[in-house]
């Protein structure tokens, strides 16, 4: 063996040991809470590896701790569809929804016949935070995607890395092979939330409200060198997809949610503190008082416990509602109070020109967070509460709800209060208001009234909705008031010229502007219809609409009876859909829309196509292609019923390999997928 070579290998094997401490060091300290090294001590052998990885850069681990500082930043962040979806709770909100949650299921039980006395429940906290699934592919992280709506979500892989209490790697012995999804809640810890929003304010930025939109923030930063600044928790719940192959313990561990959760602990995965499996009604009411009574001791926001059944063949035979699991439920706590001055109460106009009354608090701690505002919805609920301004209010933050004001503290009322008058026009333009019969909600009947206007701007350009890179609330107020627009349809009008005379706006800037917006105008149909700003129509709903008319002029011909008749959509929302449908104005506008050059990508996710000539062929692609962009190849690939997945897997047909192509190559040849290039691809297109 030459000297070379000699040294390289006792360079690679201080690498690995440095790596192998380094990662014990941090699984005792996040996951299991006892650190055994100082930090000044884990901070020597961390510089260490950092200055053998430099001098050494080929012999640098996937799961080196080095990882988690961040890489590079992104542009933007990659949707992603669940494997499987990632479902809500229903919620049990007293003692008596909880015994009726587990008298239901034995209802249901005994008519499968398979009654019995007393269910094996599971208890755990249920986290305040962001739910994500973390995939990894023998044992190997490869990617995290938040929940999303829980169909997609965000890849959020590279922030996820820099979360110390996420394995890189899986531990134990015995680590699953194929892929393996975990899924959990990224938090972040009272104390930490604190010092940071303390931080934050000392530097002139904005503070976050609460922890859970910490995190949210901190996790969805595109500099993933910021994520790794924030100190993340992360804790694991649950199992998504398992390629259980030959591993008979992957069977096993799935029999009960008990094994699966003890499992994911040998894996180095931290789960819900004062974990428990009790029997029957009477052992989840006794938890679910013990769960209220530790809630503030815990380091982390909770606001509830979740109740699963443990024995998942259950899980199977009750199976789901629309959203929600059958076999779960989340057992709310008693939402937080607390009592502060109504200082003063102001109007907000909306984007459908509804008038909404707004609280000004004095400052006050509710359940760990400064609240100052709060919703007061209309006016009635103004009336039926009888609050004025002046008076002392019981404020109430409900876990993941906004703020309410519940009610005046009458006792506390000194004669100085003073009863707000709803305004008779709209204070934002002066033009009349109106309120429909029977309805709650004042509205302003200006079309062009500008804080109408601009909002509904700012949704069109939203991140869900049109997606418009650098067409913010700022520049979308500024373009408002200079009358640069007026309406949706003139953003298409827009040119360099007229966005660089306003203030502020550079010559580059007005350019890149408008290269978005017109690059918006391919955008999907379920986006467009979203960004449309219909009334009950949210992203999920937009994607049911564009779904069941393909193309915008199949939307616009939808009827009553159409929309009625599709799954998921109640009379409500048909209702509204067909009212904006009917509304000359609003159609005309979508018209405009069309003849600016606006002509959305037609329907494609989510149904699945039934014919096509790539059906049943799932493509992974990689690399950079000749003729082509990676988004054309899916989409070609999609429009003929085939399927387009982010990683490698035993389940993939075939890799697309382009130029430079990633560690995906890697692994398809480990695996034995078939590998083809941009040429071959071409021809099963045709
Ligand atoms: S189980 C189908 N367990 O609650 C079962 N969810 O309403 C789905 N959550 O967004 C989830 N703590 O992020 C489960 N211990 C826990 C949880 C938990 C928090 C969140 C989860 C999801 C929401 C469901």
């Amino acid at each position: 063996m030459s000297g070379k070579s000699d040294r390289s290998f006792s360079v690679q094997s201080r690498i690995d040991s440095l790596v192998a401490m380094l990662n014990e060091h941090s699984y005792r300290y996040y996951v299991l809470s006892q650190p055994t090294i100082s930090d000044a001590e884990y901070d020597e052998l961390f510089r260490e590896l950092q200055e053998l990885e430099r001098e050494h850069p080929h012999l640098v681990r996937g799961d080196s701790p080095t990882k988690r500082v961040g890489g590079e930043p992104l542009v933007g962040f990659r949707s992603i569809t669940h494997e499987m979806p990632m479902l809500s709770l229903d919620n049990a909100m007293n003692e008596d929804e909880v015994r009726e949650f587990d008298a239901q299921i034995k209802r249901l039980l005994k008519r499968e016949g398979l009654g019995q006395d007393d269910i094996d429940y599971t208890v755990e906290y249920k986290f305040d935070g962001v739910a994500v699934s973390l995939l990894y592919q023998d044992g190997v992280l490869e990617r995290a995607a938040t929940r999303g709506d829980g169909i997609t979500g965000e890849d959020v892989t590279e922030n996820v890395r820099t979360i110390k209490a996420v394995p890189l790697q899986l531990r134990g012995d015995v680590v699953p092979q194929g892929l393996f999804e975990v899924r959990g809640e990224v938090l972040f810890r009272k104390q930490e939330f604190e010092a940071l929003n303390a931080e934050r304010l000392k530097r002139g930025e904005e503070s976050f409200a609460n922890p859970r939109n910490a995190a949210s923030g901190s996790l969805r930063q595109l500099d993933p060198k910021e994520t790794a600044k924030r100190p993340l928790w992360f804790f694991a719940y649950g199992l998504g997809v398992v390629e259980s192959g030959e591993q008979e313990v992957l069977v096993e561990v799935q029999e009960t949610l008990r094994r699966s959760m003890q499992f994911l602990e040998r894996l180095g995965f931290s789960i819900s503190p004062h974990y428990q499996t009790v029997k029957g009604a009477t052992g989840l009411v006794e938890q679910y008082r013990r769960g209220e009574g530790d809630r503030d001791s815990l380091p982390f926001e909770v606001d509830g416990l979740v109740l699963k059944i443990d024995d998942i063949k259950l899980h199977e035979v009750l199976g789901f509602r629309q959203r929600s699991p059958r076999w779960a439920v989340a057992a709310k706590f008693k939402p937080v109070e607390a009592t502060t001055l109504l200082e003063d109460i102001f109007i907000q106009v909306g984007r459908t020109g509804a008038l909404t009354p707004v609280a000004k608090l004095k400052p006050v701690q509710v359940g760990g967070v400064v609240v100052s505002r709060a919703t007061l919805h209309n006016q009635d609920e103004i009336e039926r509460k009888d609050l004025r301004i002046g008076d002392t209010v019981v404020i109430r933050r409900q876990g993941d709800v906004i703020p309410a004001v519940v009610a005046p503290v009458t006792a506390a009322r000194t004669g100085k209060e003073k009863k707000f008058i709803f305004p008779a026009i709209c204070p934002e333009c002066a033009h009349s208001v109106e309120r429909q019969e029977g309805g709650a909600v004042t509205r302003c009947v200006n079309d062009l009234c500008p804080a109408k206007v601009q909002n509904r701007i700012c949704h069109f350009a939203s991140r869900d909705a049109m997606d418009i890179e650098g067409l913010g609330d700022k520049v979308v107020q500024l373009l408002v008031e200079n009358s640069v627009i007026s309406d949706i349809a003139s953003l298409y009008r827009l040119s360099a010229e007229d966005v660089e005379k306003l203030p502020r706006m550079g010559v580059l800037s007005s350019a890149n502007l408008i290269n978005a917006i017109e690059r918006s105008k391919q955008q999907d149909l379920n986006r467009l219809i979203f960004a449309l700003g219909i009334r009950h129509v949210g992203a999920k709903t937009a994607r049911l609409l564009a779904q069941c008319s393909k193309t915008l002029d199949g939307f616009l011909n939808l009827s009553f009876e159409n929309l009625l008749a599709i799954d998921e959509i109640g009379p409500e929302t048909a209702r509204a859909v067909s009212d904006f449908l009917n509304n000359e104005q609003e159609v005309q506008m979508v018209r405009r829309l069309i003849d600016l050059g606006v002509a959305p990508k037609p329907a494609l996710t989510g149904a699945v196509e039934t014919k096509g000539t790539l059906l049943g062929t799932t493509f992974v692609l990689t690399g950079t292609y000749q003729g082509m962009t990676r988004k054309q190849a899916e989409t070609e690939i999609l429009k003929r019923g085939g399927s387009v997945a982010s990683s490698v897997s035993k389940k993939t047909s075939f890799v697309v390999a382009g130029e430079a192509p990633g560690s995906k190559l890697l692994k398809a040849q480990a695996l034995g997928i078939q590998i083809i290039g941009e040429n071959e691809l071409r021809k099963m297109l045709e």
